[in-house]
């Protein structure tokens, strides 16, 4: 399960003799490439033990809610926000009635009560139990709130009853947390993105910029992530927060944004090239303040090219699918081609720059995809709904 991959699990065990079923779950997300935490209820320990579930998801396994250590740093909120979903399973008739109360007087009912994400809930239970009219009210108040209910199937029981309650395959389980990610069009590939302006110093307090906000790079980041990439910016100096589970590098000039780029551009598979790089920088810097001068209207600054780090790298990289923007604010379609060809790209981006509605530090783009073959235009919309196009195209045809 592919959109699975790169995702934050977390696994809540609770007390049952299903418990042991669990081992299984984590196998399953492991092999799907997600990253999964366990929480076990006190119950739980007493069925399958912490050390287990350590062992096979390859992370501590969270137990306390009062534990020192972990609240220090506010660990149910944390574990609440770290998660993409939250699986409860097996879930026992308590835990049902403890949720559907409410109630946080244990790690797994704060964090349940802290979570924005999607809770999962597999209940295992003797049939009887779950076929008390309690049980089914909790479990139908759960199901009216946040919760999303994998099962329970019917069947032989360890106990040796016949009827509803058996917790659902983990298979199946596995299968219904997945449906809740997208398709994950690049799962498991690693994305470069530049974004961003550059600033080419001119003295310790000036320097040449653009407009560049990176919000254009910071969402394809997020599409990329979204889609089962494992995401890095390289940014220019910009306002924005790193998007959860992207690994950022700051640069502020051109060749700081190169140099990063040659650094770690062997351990990945695509490369897009977002950033507004200073086509040309201050031939000296001035390590004093330039000071103006009396009866001189005009400074003169000599500029020399910056080295262009997007036709280095498709020149030099051919095993890495190579992706450009051109900002253009004439013969857009033209001048993108050109830069196409020149730069030996896979894909240019080509967007208009002379309308202040697209672009530079607006929300919104308007573009053309362009290959040696193909031409797509993508109206006006929004840079996050861009993005996800974009990687889409990305997957479907480089
Ligand atoms: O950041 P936002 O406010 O969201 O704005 C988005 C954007 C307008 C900056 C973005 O959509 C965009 O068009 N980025 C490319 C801007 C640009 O520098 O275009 P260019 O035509 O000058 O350069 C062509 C390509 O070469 C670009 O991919 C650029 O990153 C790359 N380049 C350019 C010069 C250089 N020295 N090194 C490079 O890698």
């Amino acid at each position: 399960m592919k959109q699975l991959a790169n995702k934050h699990i977390l696994l809540c065990v609770t007390g049952g003799i299903a418990a042991y079923k669990a081992a299984e779950i984590i196998r399953l997300f492991k092999t799907s490439n997600a990253e999964i935490k366990v929480l076990m209820t006190q119950a739980a320990q007493e069925f399958i033990t912490p050390l287990t579930m350590q062992a096979l998801s390859g992370n501590l396994v969270h137990t306390d809610l009062l534990s020192t250590e972990a609240e220090a740093a506010m660990g149910h909120i944390e574990l609440a926000r770290w998660s993409d979903a939250i699986l409860i399973a097996p879930c026992s008739a308590n835990s049902i009635a403890k949720l559907a109360e409410g109630r946080g007087d244990d790690l797994m009912t704060t964090v349940c009560l802290a979570a924005s994400c999607p809770i999962y809930i597999a209940p295992a239970m003797n049939q009887a139990m779950w076929a008390d009219s309690r049980t089914q009210i909790n479990f139908n108040k759960l199901k009216e709130n946040k919760f999303i209910s994998i099962g329970p199937d019917a069947g032989e029981q360890a106990c040796g009853d016949e009827g509803f309650g058996r917790m659902s395959e983990p298979k199946e389980i596995v299968k219904i947390v997945s449906k809740k990610f997208s398709t994950g069009l690049v799962a498991g590939k690693k994305v470069l993105i530049t974004a961003g302006p550059t600033r080419e110093k001119i003295d310790p307090v000036r320097y040449i910029s653009n407009r560049s906000s990176g919000k254009m790079g910071y969402s394809l980041a997020e599409a990329a992530r979204d889609e089962g990439g494992i995401v890095t910016i390289i940014s220019g100096p910009v306002e924005l927060k790193t998007p959860e589970k992207v690994t950022r590098y700051d640069v502020e000039s051109a060749d700081e944004m190169m140099k990063k780029v040659n650094e770690i551009i062997d351990q990945f598979d695509i490369f897009i090239a977002t950033a507004a790089v200073a086509d040309y920088k201050p031939e000296e810097y001035q390590n004093q303040k330039i000071k103006k001068k009396e009866k001189e209207s005009i400074l003169h600054i000599d500029l020399i090219e910056n080295k262009d780090i997007l036709k280095s790298i498709a020149k030099n990289k051919k095993e890495i699918k190579v992706i450009g923007f051109a900002a253009e604010t004439q013969d857009i379609v033209e001048n993108a081609k050109k830069k196409l060809l020149e730069k030996e790209l896979d894909l240019i981006i080509a967007n208009d720059v002379s309308d202040k509605t697209i672009g530079f530090d607006s929300d919104e783009n308007e573009v053309y995809l362009i290959t040696k073959k193909t031409e797509k235009k993508i109206d006006k919309v929004s840079k996050k709904k861009l993005s996800r196009n974009i990687i889409n195209f990305i997957a479907k045809n480089l």
